[in-house]
């Protein structure tokens, strides 16, 4: 059934047209507040030149006017900067890898930046428990690599693996390709220190160490896709799985969408307890990869739709078995037409760079246009047929990757420059559509400042107004990444 729709801002995508005016009870940061920061962290804490890489998202849709980086070194350090800017009211922007693709860590105005690049010391895990405690400026490839050497892995991945943060993957409660296998975020998070900007710069320990607690509210999870508005995150106490020890995977070509649902309910249960993830990429995308960046299809087919599935186990012999039955069984029941499955992990590498390149590919056709929204499965691509036939020629592609495992597709709509007539023809319409059909507006990458105006879709008003609360309650005087999510 069709929900009734609130009414939202006008229809503006972010950037300059929709950002919000300086809040003027914000201080703007003087000389005397620069050698105060100097002070508590050292000159090398402290950068006012060439801080581009930190006020420009990876996009490159944000540009920020931040006019300072600091740098803390521990959690005390940021506790004093978050106490200090309270005090002075100096409004702080949290920044972990600065991957995020909504603007969420890049200052609007003059905000300070906060950078968690230097908190990264502290790492240990137990291994028998599969418990990590570590700092929230740690990579999370670096993390994975780590874990390797002790047998285990991350319970998540992302295309943006080498810059991303395990403190930013909590923050934006990250989903990536191995969702469908591990569960989200929420199903490995244990404890948090965080650092509120109160007057104290408090400094919290949440949750706890093990792998069972009910003793109180579980308020480390309120931290998950807080987005930089409730406190920094300094450390992250979590779940991690054992590394498998057998990997395989295999490109399906596919004629259908309506197939490519058929594959995923066989591959749920045929593979069932091995299976880790399940991509999708349609032909509009493979063909931006190979005429963007020269990658070219495994498949020996074109087919319309191609679906990237893997299997992690313990057991080579088992989960070839599994993976063999099941293609067989796609084959014989004419599910797909045409299958690789790789014989190394070159030929998986180069199934995956296909899958992982997709974002940059469409960068490089000059403006991208990017969406991760949820949707139930029906609607999944007809969002992709609803949203090529409104543009028809104003976009120069509309290309659909994405976790189709978890119902989260990327419909990414690319342009050669900005163009707001482009504009005009999707929003409100294609968010609006998105929760019409059940949907929501962000799987993944959050609110930010790109979907500010239409951040009320889909909740009402009593859980806006309770967010609004927690966000008093812990940032008093709203100095953490103010124009943004709350
Ligand atoms: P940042 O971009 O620095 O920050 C993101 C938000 O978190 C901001 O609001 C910031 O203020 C806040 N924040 C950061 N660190 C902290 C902290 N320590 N304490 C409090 N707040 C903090 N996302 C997915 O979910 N799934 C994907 O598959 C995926 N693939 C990607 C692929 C590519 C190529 C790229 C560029 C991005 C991808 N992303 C994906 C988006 C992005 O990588 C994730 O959102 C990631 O979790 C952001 O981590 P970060 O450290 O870069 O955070
Ligand atoms: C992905 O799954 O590749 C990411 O979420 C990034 C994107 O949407 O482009
Ligand atoms: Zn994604």
């Amino acid at each position: 059934m069709l929900k009734i729709l609130p009414k939202i801002r006008r229809p503006v995508r972010c950037l300059s047209a929709a950002v919000a005016a300086r809040n003027e009870g914000f201080a703007k940061v003087m000389q005397s507040d620069l050698l105060a920061f100097e002070n508590f962290l050292g000159k090398d804490g402290v950068q006012k030149d060439d801080i581009s890489n930190h006020i420009t998202d990876w996009t490159g849709q944000f540009k920020g006017h931040g006019s300072v980086v600091l740098y803390p070194k521990s959690t005390e350090e940021v506790s004093a900067i978050l106490a200090y800017c309270s005090r002075n009211k100096i409004a702080v922007v949290p920044q972990g890898g600065n991957t995020g693709l909504v603007g969420g860590s890049i200052p609007v105005h003059d905000e300070v930046v906060l950078s968690m690049n230097k908190i990264n010391r502290q790492f240990s895990f137990d291994d028998t428990m599969g418990i990590l405690n570590c700092d929230a400026g740690f990579i999370l490839e670096e993390l994975d690599n780590k874990l390797a050497k002790l047998g285990y892995m991350m319970p998540f991945d992302l295309g943006a693996k080498g810059s991303c943060q395990i403190g930013g993957n909590v923050a934006t409660c990250a989903g990536g390709i191995r969702l469908i296998r591990y569960g989200s975020l929420h199903a490995h998070l244990l404890g948090l220190t965080v650092v509120l900007p109160d007057e104290q710069g408090s400094v919290l320990h949440l949750g706890s160490s093990i792998r069972k607690d009910n003793t109180s509210l579980h308020t480390p999870h309120l931290f998950l896709g807080s987005e930089g508005q409730l406190g920094v995150i300094a450390s992250v106490t979590m779940t991690a799985v054992p590394k498998p020890r057998s990997v395989q995977s295999a490109m399906l070509g596919v004629e259908s969408f309506k197939k490519c649902c058929e594959v995923l309910k066989l591959a749920k249960s045929s593979l069932s307890e091995v299976l880790s993830s399940f991509e999708f990429l349609d032909a509009d995308i493979m063909e931006c990869l190979k005429s963007n960046l020269d990658l070219h299809p495994v498949l020996s087919k074109s087919t319309p739709f191609s679906i990237l599935v893997e299997t992690s186990g313990s057991n080579e012999d088992h989960d070839m078995e599994k993976m063999s039955a099941f293609l067989d069984e796609c084959l014989s029941k004419n599910l797909i037409l045409d299958g690789v499955l790789a014989g190394s992990s070159a030929d998986a590498a180069n199934m995956w760079k296909l899958r992982e390149s997709a974002p940059l590919a469409v960068t490089r056709d000059g403006y991208v246009y990017k969406h991760d929204v949820s949707l139930p499965l029906e609607n999944y691509y007809e969002l992709t047929n609803v949203m090529k036939a409104r543009c028809g020629d104003l976009a120069k592609r509309v290309v659909t990757y994405g976790h189709l495992g978890d119902g989260n597709t990327h419909l990414n709509i690319t342009a050669g420059k900005r163009c707001e007539e482009l504009e005009e023809l999707m929003y409100p319409f294609l968010y609006e559509w998105v929760v019409a059909h059940g949907g929501s507006i962000s799987a993944e990458h959050g609110i930010g400042q790109l979907k500010l105006p239409y951040s009320n879709l889909g909740k009402g008003s009593e859980e806006r107004l309770l967010t609004k609360k927690l966000k008093n309650i812990f940032d008093p005087n709203g100095i953490l990444n103010p124009y943004k999510m709350i």
